[in-house]
């Protein structure tokens, strides 16, 4: 495969938040502007309103036939690419794999400047909205409102504007967001029943639960709202308040529990400090390309741009908080073989070994693992990636939770000789083997 129809694939095999999205085109000779991506149900519609269409010379009356919209399938795209390479055809109108919407011979007149278009797709698939224009040096200037969506029901008009595999997700996200108040209410009556073991950073895991549920409360309304009418209201700014206080502190927390905060020492070290001021404006970087990511959709200018952004800074803050724990480590065995107390010290090493072995689990789960179900999965089970996601996030928490919990009979403190002796041998048998 040629390297400009990988670009080119690699350009259209994108996921989009299927809206109505209004989109500016200025003096713009590219021959194929992408627009959005939709999964069709067999009762989809699209919609496409052009304003202040204009050229600086106006087209031939024959060439008009070359400028226009099209929907095309994945699969079909690869066979156009074919079909260019082999010469089959010069315009990928003239394809029979495309379908055409609209092209500008169907103008009322061609002085017009303004159309209005309803096409019904009744083919299930995953269809891009795709402007061609096969006039070499033509410049178009137009304004595009696009509006794809599916019927609920055959005769009804109401309409679904999320794509065909996402239109369950309000539900998944309010069903979840139940799941983590409950969790959140669990973990008060623990810290109620515990309350003399009980440290600071109880309270600190107790407000992440909470934030992480009334984010994932406002994404569920978010996306009830915007698949009811198409477009995102007030609330999606409560959204990414929310979730920029979860994520910021969701990496505190790991960063914190990893040093041990507050249970193995009450401060903070200068380079523990260190980390946690990179991955906070790390944070905020990350919450900002995620808006524009959001708002821009695949095929906006600088989509690409933030999406390498927000990919750069996540990586970075997902292996800043592994430093921690991973010093923490390294101290508890240094601890282990001075201060005499072998059996305290390898438990709390063994804690951290596996609190370390969890953070890179998480995070290659829900950055790897999801990306790639996301990849693979059709269309129509685009969800099933999204709670994937969720359900290792939820694993996350509540192994967290779990083993970081305020504990009455703390095991640090009750070790007898026979422990004491053992964890000894087994710490001289980890020193041997290099562990
Ligand atoms: C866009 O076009 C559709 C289909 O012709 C029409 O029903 C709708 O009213 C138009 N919307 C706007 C905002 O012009």
């Amino acid at each position: 495969m040629s390297l400009p129809r990988l670009v080119i694939l690699l350009s259209v095999v994108c996921f989009a938040a299927a809206e109505i999205r209004f989109s500016e085109i200025r003096s713009d000779s590219r021959p194929i502007i992408p627009f959005d991506e939709f999964g069709f149900t067999h009762l989809g519609q699209l919609e496409v309103n052009v304003t202040h269409l204009a050229f600086p010379e106006a087209p031939g009356a024959s060439e008009l036939s070359k400028v226009g919209f099209f929907l095309c399938t994945r699969d079909a795209w690869i066979h156009v690419l074919q079909q260019i390479e082999d010469a089959e055809i010069n315009c990928v109108l003239g394809s029979d794999a495309v379908q055409r919407v609209f092209t500008l011979d169907q103008l009322p007149s061609p002085t017009a400047s303004a159309f209005d278009y309803l096409y019904t797709e009744t083919n299930a698939d995953q269809y891009t909205l795709v402007f061609a224009n096969c006039v070499p040096q033509l410049k178009v200037s137009m304004d595009v409102r696009s509006a794809m969506y599916n019927l609920e029901g055959s005769g009804s008009d109401r309409r679904d504007y999320l794509s065909a595999g996402k239109t369950v997700l309000p539900r998944v996200y309010f069903l979840l967001s139940m799941v983590y108040f409950a969790l959140g209410f669990t973990w008060i009556s623990v810290l109620y029943k515990k309350r003399a073991t009980v440290f600071r950073i109880h309270f600190f895991m107790l407000a992440v639960v909470f934030l992480k549920a009334l984010n994932l409360l406002c994404e569920a309304e978010d996306k009830s709202y915007i698949k009811r009418t198409g477009s995102a209201h007030g609330w999606d700014v409560l959204f990414y308040i929310f979730s920029f206080l979860k994520g910021i502190t969701l990496f505190t927390l790991i960063v914190l529990i990893g040093t041990g905060w507050s249970f193995l020492k009450p401060f903070l070290q200068d380079k523990e400090k260190k980390v946690l001021m990179i991955v906070i404006p790390l944070q905020v970087v990350a919450n900002i390309a995620q808006v524009v990511i959001d708002e821009t959709g695949p095929f906006g200018q600088d989509w690409v741009t933030w999406k390498q952004v927000f990919l750069l800074v996540d990586v970075v803050c997902c292996c800043a908080v592994l430093f921690p724990i991973v010093w923490s480590i390294k101290n508890l065995r240094e601890a282990a073989r001075t201060d005499g107390k072998a059996a305290v010290n390898l438990m709390k090493l063994t804690l951290f070994r596996q609190y370390y072995i969890v953070v890179i689990c998480y995070i290659y789960f829900t950055r790897v693992v999801v990306y790639a179900l996301e990849t693979i999965t059709s269309y129509r089970y685009l969800w099933t990636s999204v709670v994937a996601g969720e359900l290792a996030t939820l694993a996350f928490y509540v192994f967290t939770g779990y083993k970081f919990k305020p504990e009455a009979h703390n095991p640090y403190f009750v070790v007898d000789d026979d422990e004491e002796e053992a964890a000894a041998e087994r710490l001289k048998l980890e020193d041997e083997f290099e562990l």
